[in-house]
């Protein structure tokens, strides 16, 4: 079993896709193990998005996914981490796979609807920074 960190962007909530993204984790058998809507600050931005602080592009990213509420979640299941990654798509949504979620519902590079952890290390960092233990549901 592994555990992933996903969140439902700010334009996931404004498009009204929650509900549908949903679907298609538990469509696909996974379980979610923490769920809550939140507003990411600034601070937080920059932790999660560590690896792309320094980017050209991280300013615009970073008033992006503050710029509304998210929905942060963990989602638990047998090789849960890359099986949400394939599930998300590639990043931009113009190249991504139809069927993927932003290949469905994204002609985006940067409003892509959903945030998935790239591996076992990231997911249990960005779980980390988003959950408290007693905030997770262990069965
Ligand atoms: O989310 P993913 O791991 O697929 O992509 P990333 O390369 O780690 O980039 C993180 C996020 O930054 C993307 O999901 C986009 O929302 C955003 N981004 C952007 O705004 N402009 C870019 N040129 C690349 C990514
Ligand atoms: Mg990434």
């Amino acid at each position: 079993m592994e555990r992933t960190l996903v969140l439902l962007k700010p334009d996931c909530l404004q498009r009204r896709l929650m509900g549908r993204v949903i679907t298609r984790f538990e469509d696909k058998g996974l379980d979610f193990v923490a769920m809550k809507l939140m507003r990411v600050t600034p601070e937080l931005a920059k932790r999660h998005y560590a690896e792309h602080v320094q980017k050209a592009w991280y300013p615009e990213l970073e008033a992006f996914i503050t710029g509304g509420p998210v929905v942060a979640m963990i989602v638990e299941g047998p090789e849960a981490i890359q099986v949400v990654r394939a599930m998300a798509g590639a990043t931009n949504g113009l190249k991504a796979d139809p069927g993927t979620i932003r290949g469905d519902f994204s002609s985006s590079q940067q409003m892509n609807l959903v945030h998935a952890s790239d591996g076992p290390e990231s997911a249990q960092r960005e779980i980390d920074i988003f959950f408290s233990a007693a905030e997770i549901q262990a069965e």
